[in-house]
C-alpha cells in the first residue's frame, strides 16, 4: 500500500514539499525520507525522477526472510507505484499547463471504465409440461435456510447431558520418532476429563490403503507437522483446548524430511504404484516432426475451504455398545465401517446420520473416517458423547487438500500447428500418507488428451511421498492440474510458432468419431458445439482483435483473452462404486419421505431427488420431504464423489417411485378422478405396502493399466470457457472483463441448481489458478492456516460480465432423464483466467522486447504476473539469492 503526495507552487514544477509511504515494507507504514529529501526543491522531471527511482530502491529494502516473503515483488511495487504516482502528477501538471511536453499517449494511467453488468437468467427448458418438476429451475431446497442461518449442521446438534468435546494434539515436527509422550499435568487440568492415545484403541489402530497404513494415532514416528499423536476430553472445547497445550511431546528428530517435488524425484520417495500410458509411438514420432519443445508448468495445491469445518458427534446409544454417529461427510458407509472396525463391533451397531454438509469438495471422504474413528474411541472409553468440531488452522493444518503438481512436457509439432507427439511426466505431492493419491494419479493420465487427439502421447504420474499433511480428493480429483499442463503446453506450441492458442487447440480438437488413449470410443460432436458456440457468445474474434488493439495502445495495462475447452469423464472407474439404493415412504396422509445414499453439500442433490420422485409419483414436489442420509434407512452407499452422485441416486429414487405408482395402479384405475391422498388412505385400506426400496446398478467401468485400456467412465461432460482480463502491469493487480462459459449438461434436472454448480465450480477454479496460495515454513508447518494469509475468491474477484449458457439439444442416454453430472468438471474452466493473464503477461513482455515460451506457474498471483511482466522496474531489482524465498516459505 502506498500514498503519495506532492507540493508545487503556483505554476511552477519545482517541488516544494513530497511525502512517499509505503505499507508491507517494515513492522509499521514507513516514510521514504531519503528519497524525499532528492526529490524537494528540484523539478518534477525525468532527472530528478529518476535519480529516486536509485535513492528508493536503496532506502527500502527488505532481507529475503522478512516476514510474509514476497520480498522481490514487494520492492519492485515500491518504484512501480512511484512510477504510477508521477504518471498521475504529469497528467495533473499538464492539465495545470505547468508543462508542455508530450507524454506517450500509450504511458497515460487509465481512467476505469469496467463495470459489472448481469446477466438475465433465461434458461427453462423446452418441452415442459406445466406439472413435470424435472428441468424446472427449481431453488435449491434450503437456499433460504443456508442464507438465514437456520439450517442445521452437525455443530448445530443440541449438547447433550455428559457430553464431552475433543481436542487432538498434533506433531510440530515434519519427521521424528516420539520419545515420550506425557499427558499427566495435562490431565490435572480443570474440566478435562481423560487424553486419548493409541493404546486406548480396541479394534484396528490404522487405515491400509494400496498396502500402506496409515496410523489413527501417532506411536513411534511422525512424519508430518500437524500429525495427530493423541486426543484431549474436556467437558467444554476451552478446557479441552488447554489440557491440549499441556501435553508434552519429547522427539528425537529423524534426518532428511523430504519437502518439496523436487526432493521427492531425486529421494526416488514415491508411492507405489506408478502409472504410465501411451498411444502411437512416442519416441518415433518425435523423429519426424518439425519442432521440438520442452517445458513445465507447477501448479500449487488447494485448500478445500469448506464453509462448516470437519465436525462429528458420537452418542454411545447405552447399551449394547450402539452408537448413533451425526457426521459431515460425503460417505456415511466408510465411517460406519471405520468406526466399527476401530472399536472392533459390527456395523449394525453403528448408525451415521448426515443432515446436510456445509461444503466438502472431496475433502469429507477419508480425513473424516479417521477423524470420526478417534472421535469413537473417546465416546465409547467414556461412555459418553463426544464432539469433535475442528477449528479452521486446525483443519487447515491436519486434513491437507488439493495435490501440488509438477508437470514437465516435451511436444513435438508440425510448422501449421499439428501436435504429432507429447510426453508428458507428472509428480504429485501426495504428503506423508497415500491417501487417494494413487487413484489421483491415474486421474491425471486418464485426462492427459483434454479435448485433442494427438496420434502419439504418453504419461507418466506418480505420487510423490513428502513429509507434508497428506494430500486427499478435491474437487476435479486431479484433472484440474493435469489438464492445466496440456493446456500450457499448447499455449507453449503456439507462443512458438507465433499464433493465438486458440487455433492450435482447433486444429488439435477432437473431431469425428473419436477413440481416447485408453482406447474409449466417443463422440466429441458436443464438444464442438460447446467450442463454436461459445465463440459465438462470447464475440471470440472481434474481442481477440480488440485486445490486441488495446494492447498496442497502452503500456501499463494490458489485456488478454483466452478460450479453454475441457471434456470430463463422470462416474468411478472402480465399477463397484457405481451402484446406488434409495429408500421412499408414502405415509396415510400422502406426504412422502425419501431417503438415498447421496449426501446434500450444497450440489443439491436432494432438489433434484424431490424433482425426480415427483415425475414418477406424479406428485408436486412440496408432499416430498427428505430428511436426512442414514446408514439405517440405505446400506452400503458409495460416496457423494465422481459428479456420480445425483446420476446413480437419481436412478435408485425412480425405481423406488417407480414400484409404488405401479402398485398403486388398480387403485388409480378404480377411482381416476381420485386425489393422491385418496388412492394412498385406500391403499393402506388394501393392504397394499406403501414402502419401497430401489436400487441401481451402474456401469461396469474399468480400466487396465497394464493393458492401457479401459472404459473408466459412463461419458463425458463438455464445456467451453472464453475470458478477458485487464491486467495492471506495474502491480500485477488484475479485473476480470468477463467470462462466457458454454456447457453440455445434456438435459439439466433443474437449470438454476446446475448453473449455481457452474458458476461455483469456476470461481473454485479462478480461486487455484489465480489466488490461493499454501506456505509452509522450511520445517515442513503449514504458515497459511486461515483466511488473512490464504485468500480465496470474494465478490471482487468475479467476472465483472459473466455468462453461463447450457447447451441446447444435448441428449445423453447414459444418465437420468438424459441429463448428465455437472459438479466437478468446470472447474478447470477458471483456468481461462489464468491463461488470459497470460496472454496479457506476453504482451506486456513483448513491449520489453521478450518473446516465445516463458514459464508462469500457478496460482497465477499479482506477484508471478507483475514479476512475469518484467517491467523496467523488475529488471532494476537485483535477483535475490538463490533460495532466498525458500527462507520464508517452501515453494512445494
Ligand atoms: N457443491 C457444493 N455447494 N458443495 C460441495 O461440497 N462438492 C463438489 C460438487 N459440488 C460440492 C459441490 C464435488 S467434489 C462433487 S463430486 C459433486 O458436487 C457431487 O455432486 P453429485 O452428488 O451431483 O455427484
Amino acid at each position: 500500500t502506498t500514498g503519495m503526495r506532492v507540493y508545487f507552487s503556483e505554476g511552477s514544477r519545482v517541488v516544494q514539499d513530497v511525502s512517499l509511504y509505503f505499507g508491507g515494507m517494515g513492522p509499521t507504514t514507513v516514510s521514504a525520507d531519503k528519497t524525499c529529501k532528492t526529490i524537494v526543491g528540484r523539478p518534477w522531471d525525468d532527472q530528478t525522477l529518476g535519480r529516486a527511482y536509485d535513492v528508493l530502491l536503496e532506502e527500502l529494502v527488505l532481507p529475503p526472510s522478512a516476514p510474509g516473503g514476497k520480498t522481490d515483488f514487494r520492492r519492485s511495487l515500491t518504484l512501480s507505484l512511484f512510477f504510477k504516482f508521477n504518471l498521475g502528477v504529469l497528467q495533473k501538471l499538464r492539465e495545470m499547463n505547468v508543462i508542455r511536453d508530450e507524454l506517450p499517449e500509450t504511458f497515460l494511467p487509465l481512467p476505469s471504465n469496467l463495470q459489472p453488468s448481469l446477466q438475465e437468467f433465461q434458461h427453462v427448458s423446452k418441452d415442459q409440461s406445466n406439472q413435470d418438476a424435472v428441468g424446472r429451475p427449481m431453488m435449491h431446497r434450503s437456499a433460504i435456510s443456508h442464507a438465514t442461518g437456520e439450517a442445521v449442521y452437525c455443530d448445530d446438534v443440541p449438547k447433550t447431558d455428559g457430553e464431552l468435546f475433543l481436542v487432538l494434539v498434533t506433531s510440530s515436527r515434519a519427521h521424528a520418532e516420539i520419545t515420550a509422550l506425557d499427558v499427566s499435568e495435562a490431565l490435572t487440568l480443570p474440566g478435562v476429563v481423560d487424553v486419548i492415545t493409541a493404546k486406548d484403541v480396541p479394534g484396528k489402530k490404522a487405515r491400509s490403503m494400496f498396502g500402506y497404513e496409515e496410523e489413527l494415532l501417532a506411536v513411534k514416528e511422525v512424519s508430518c507437522v500437524g500429525q495427530m499423536v493423541c486426543a484431549v476430553l474436556a467437558d467444554t472445547k476451552v478446557h479441552a483446548k488447554r489440557g491440549a497445550a499441556a501435553v508434552k511431546i519429547t522427539y528425537k528428530d529423524l534426518p532428511d524430511p523430504v519437502f518439496t517435488i523436487e526432493d521427492a524425484i531425486e529421494k526416488s520417495s514415491y508411492f507405489e504404484p506408478q502409472r504410465r500410458i501411451e498411444k502411437g509411438n512416442v519416441t518415433e514420432a518425435f523423429k519426424s516432426v518439425d519442432q521440438v519443445y520442452e517445458g513445465a508448468i507447477r501448479i500449487g495445491g488447494q485448500e478445500h475451504f469448506y464453509m462448516e469445518t470437519q465436525s462429528m458427534l458420537v452418542v454411545p446409544v447405552g447399551e449394547e455398545t450402539e452408537f448413533n454417529v451425526y457426521v459431515s461427510t460425503q460417505w456415511p458407509t466408510l465411517i460406519q465401517e471405520a468406526i466399527a472396525e476401530t472399536l472392533d463391533i459390527q456395523s449394525s451397531r453403528v448408525t451415521c446420520h448426515v443432515k446436510r454438509l456445509g461444503g466438502a469438495f472431496g475433502g469429507k471422504v477419508i480425513k473424516t473416517s479417521i477423524l470420526a474413528s478417534i472421535t469413537s474411541v473417546a465416546a465409547w472409553k467414556t461412555n459418553r458423547a463426544v464432539r469433535c468440531v475442528l477449528e479452521r488452522g486446525e483443519d487447515m493444518l491436519i486434513t491437507g487438500g488439493r495435490h501440488p503438481v509438477l508437470g514437465k512436457y516435451k511436444v513435438g509439432f508440425m510448422t501449421d500447428g499439428r501436435i504429432v507427439a507429447a510426453d508428458f511426466h507428472y509428480y504429485a505431492n501426495a504428503g506423508c500418507f497415500v491417501d487417494e493419491s494413487v487413484l489421483i494419479s491415474e486421474k491425471i493420465l486418464l485426462h492427459l488428451d483434454n479435448a485433442y487427439d494427438i496420434p502419439n502421447l504418453r504419461g507418466f504420474s506418480v505420487a510423490c511421498r513428502t513429509n507434508l499433511p497428506s494430500n486427499t480428493a478435491f474437487r476435479g480429483f486431479g484433472v484440474p492440474q493435469g489438464v492445466l499442463v496440456v493446456e500450457n503446453m499448447i499455449n507453449d506450441v503456439a507462443m512458438a510458432l507465433g499464433r493465438p492458442a486458440d487455433q492450435i487447440r482447433e486444429i488439435n480438437m477432437y473431431t469425428g468419431p473419436s477413440v481416447t488413449h485408453y482406447k474409449f470410443e466417443f463422440s466429441p460432436d458436443n464438444l464442438q458445439c460447446c467450442w463454436e458456440e461459445c465463440k459465438l457468445k462470447s464475440e471470440y474474434g472481434i474481442r481477440r482483435e480488440a485486445v490486441d488493439q488495446f494492447n498496442q495502445q497502452n503500456r501499463w495495462k494490458k489485456r488478454g483473452i483466452s478460450i479453454i475447452p475441457i471434456k470430463y469423464g463422470i462416474a468411478f472407474a472402480e465399477g463397484y462404486l457405481n451402484q446406488a439404493a434409495a429408500l421412499v415412504h408414502i405415509y396415510k396422509d400422502g406426504s412422502v419421505l425419501v431417503s438415498h445414499g447421496g449426501t446434500e453439500m450444497g450440489q443439491g442433490i436432494h432438489t433434484k431427488m424431490q424433482q425426480v420422485a415427483s415425475r414418477e409419483l406424479h406428485i408436486p414436489t412440496t408432499k416430498i420431504y427428505i430428511s436426512e442420509t442414514s446408514t439405517n434407512t440405505v446400506p452400503n452407499t458409495c460416496p457423494s464423489a465422481a459428479s456420480f452422485g445425483t446420476d446413480a441416486n437419481g436412478m435408485a429414487v425412480k425405481n423406488a417411485c417407480e414400484i409404488l405408482y405401479q402398485r398403486l395402479e388398480p387403485i388409480r384405475l378404480k377411482n381416476p378422478k381420485g386425489s393422491w391422498e385418496s388412492w394412498v388412505k385406500e391403499a393402506f385400506f388394501e393392504k397394499i405396502s406403501l414402502s419401497s426400496t430401489g436400487f441401481y446398478r451402474g456401469h461396469d467401468l474399468y480400466m487396465d493399466w497394464d493393458k492401457m485400456k479401459g472404459q473408466p467412465y459412463s461419458y463425458f461432460t463438455f464445456g467451453v470457457c472464453c475470458s478477458e482480463v485487464e491486467l495492471d502491469c506495474l502491480t500485477g493487480d488484475y479485473r476480470t472483463v468477463r467470462t462466457d462459459i458454454v456447457v453440455d449438461i445434456g438435459r439439466s434436472l433443474n437449470p438454476s441448481v446446475d448453473i449455481g454448480q457452474i458458476e461455483g465450480a469456476f470461481t473454485q477454479g479462478l480461486g487455484l489458478y489465480t489466488l490461493e496460495e499454501l506456505k509452509y515454513s522450511p520445517t515442513g508447518l503449514l504458515y497459511t492456516r486461515g483466511p488473512s494469509q490464504y485468500k480465496i475468491p470474494a465478490v471482487c474477484d468475479m467476472p465483472l460480465q459473466f455468462n453461463v449458457y447450457l447447451l441446447s439439444d444435448s441428449n445423453n442416454p447414459h444418465a437420468i432423464y438424459s441429463s448428465k453430472g455437472i459438479g466437478e468438471p468446470t472447474l478447470f474452466l477458471g483456468s481461462s483466467i489464468f491463461f488470459a493473464i497470460k496472454d496479457a503477461v506476453a504482451a506486456a513482455r513483448s513491449d520489453s522486447g521478450l518473446m516465445g515460451p516463458f514459464t508462469f506457474d500457478s496460482p497465477a498471483t499479482p506477484e508471478r504476473a507483475c514479476l512475469a511482466c518484467s517491467s523496467p522496474f523488475i529488471q532494476k531489482i537485483p535477483a535475490s539469492q538463490p533460495g532466498s524465498f525458500t527462507a520464508w516459505a517452501l515453494d512445494i
